[in-house]
Parts: C-alpha cells; structure tokens; sequence
C-alpha cells in the first residue's frame, strides 16, 4: 500500500490566513491541512477526509493527477475521519467529477445532510457507513465524541473515528488517528502489528492556543503530545508520525527544543508530500 501526506496541518493550515503569531510568520515550510492519500494498486486512490486544500494537492502529487483519458481521474473515493470543515469542505471542490463514493459514521453523514444536498447537485455521490475497499481490509475504531462547532443538535456520535487499514496482499497496516481527545480505550490493540500509526499532532501542550487568544483548548478536543508522547513504546514497534499540526504547535520550527523532543520519542513530523509503502 502506498501513502502519501497530502497535507499535514491542522485547520487553517501554517501559516493560517489571519494570524501573525511567531510561527505563521516564520517562514516555515507551509503545511496544508490534513488529508492522506492511499493505494493497494497504484492506480486507483482513496483519500482519506478531504482538506479544503485538495485541489492544490492534488495538482501537487503526480499520482493524483488526471489522466490518461481527458477526465480520467485516479480517485475511486474518500474516507472520513469526523465531520470537521478542514476534512470535509474539499469535496465541494471535487464536483467538477460529478461525485465519488463517500464513507463516514452515521453522525457524520447527519451533519453533513445540508453540505450533502448542495454537492448531490453536482453528480452522482453515494454516501454510506460501511467501508469496502478493493485488496484493503479497513477496520474503525470510535475515539472522540467531539462534535464539530456547527453542530447544534443533540444528536449522538460517535462523531470522530480512526481508521486501520491493511493491504491484503503486503500485510502492510496503516492506523490513521488525526483527532484523539485521549488515549481511546482500544486504541492499544488497534494499532498493534501496524507498520505506521498517524496520530493527531494538532497541539503539543495543552495550553497553547492562550498565546493566541483561546479558543478553550480542551473543547477543542485534541490530546496534546506532551500527553501522547508518554504512551509511545519507544522505538519498537509500528512508526509514529504526527500530523493535523496547528499553527501554533512549536514543533513545526524544526530548530525548536518540542520539535527535537518529538523525535528522541522515536515518533516522526512528516512534511506535506511524505510517501510510504507499507
Ligand atoms: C478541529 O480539528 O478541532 C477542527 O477542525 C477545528 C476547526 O477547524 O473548526
Ligand atoms: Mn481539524
Ligand atoms: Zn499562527
């Protein structure tokens, strides 16, 4: 199986549009936010959430690219973690292919019922909760009960999951996690034998977001990694990679002390493009 990065940031991306914190306005290599390609073939491709930057992803990653009739795409459909706007907006800018299949729990297809009528216009979208992948066996685990901030209604989740999938023929496991509130109970067996666990990265102290004005971190939802670093086994085992990185995570500076903190964990911070085969 083959899995690329398209975007390693949390919503917003680095830098985000309106901030000037220290690290939006570092000149760091941008990061654009979350989504992951993945292939058992190399022909066809699911994404897994759809960034609101997928379009400039997709131009930017060779194999997505259309091809080799004129509106042939390699696109066969998308996975979604939660129903967030940084990881569901981008398939209104992926109605120019008049629809693909979608997967995502039952809470997330709920929210998303008026988002899911305006794209319906544009082709023929299907929308359902169990996954079914050709040569990819894909398992979920709920993990959060967040629910994104435009939902009012009172409506139960889960409403965000993490997604195991292995190749059928290389055996190769990716368990893909970019929204933990805590460690899930599970979590443990879910990623074990996995070749690389992508884990929710968004903050690395729980105190953060402070230095920009709030919001309240905690209802944000998303387990910092002092917190998640001290339940990493070290080197053996799967490799920990951490994305959905907000703009104001001091791991994104590669020169700063969190940064080096993260990688003697023997976990990773992949950059926008990172390419695996598992
Ligand atoms: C999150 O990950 O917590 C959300 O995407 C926040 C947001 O962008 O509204
Ligand atoms: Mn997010
Ligand atoms: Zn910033």
């Amino acid at each position: 199986m083959k899995v690329i990065l398209l975007g390693t940031a949390a919503g917003g991306g680095c830098p985000q549009w309106n901030c000037a914190c220290a690290l939006c306005t570092a000149g760091l290599e941008p990061r654009s936010q979350d989504c992951v390609a993945i292939s058992a073939d190399g022909a066809g491709w699911y994404l897994l959430n759809c960034s609101p930057d997928i379009r400039a992803q997709i131009l930017a990653t060779p194999e997505l690219r259309a091809g080799p009739g004129p509106r042939d795409i390699p696109l066969r459909g998308v996975l979604l973690t939660d129903a967030e706007l940084d990881h569901t907006l981008g398939l209104l800018m992926l109605r120019e292919a008049g629809g693909l299949p979608v997967w995502a729990p039952d809470a997330v297809l709920q929210a998303l019922s008026p988002f899911r009528a305006i794209i319906d216009g544009y082709g023929g979208w299907t929308w359902s909760s169990p996954v079914d992948l050709p040569g990819l066996r894909v398992q979920v685990l709920p993990v959060s009960d967040k629910k994104p901030k435009y939902v009012t209604s009172a409506q139960d989740g889960p409403w965000v999951m993490a997604y195991r999938i292995e190749d059928v023929v290389t055996g190769g496991v990716l368990v893909y996690a970019p929204c933990l509130k805590s460690w899930p109970a599970g979590f443990g067996a879910f990623v074990e034998g996995a070749s690389l666990v992508l884990l929710d990265g968004t903050f690395f102290a729980p105190d953060e977001m402070a230095g920009v004005g709030g919001p309240d971190q905690p209802a944000m939802g998303h387990l910092p990694i002092t917190e998640t670093l001290t339940r990493l086994p070290g080197r053996a085992g799967p490799h920990w990679a951490f994305t959905h990185l907000n703009n104001t995570n001091p791991v994104l500076d590669p020169s700063s002390p969190e940064h080096a903190a993260v990688l003697a964990a023997g976990a990773s911070l992949p950059p926008d493009g990172t390419t695996y085969v598992l």
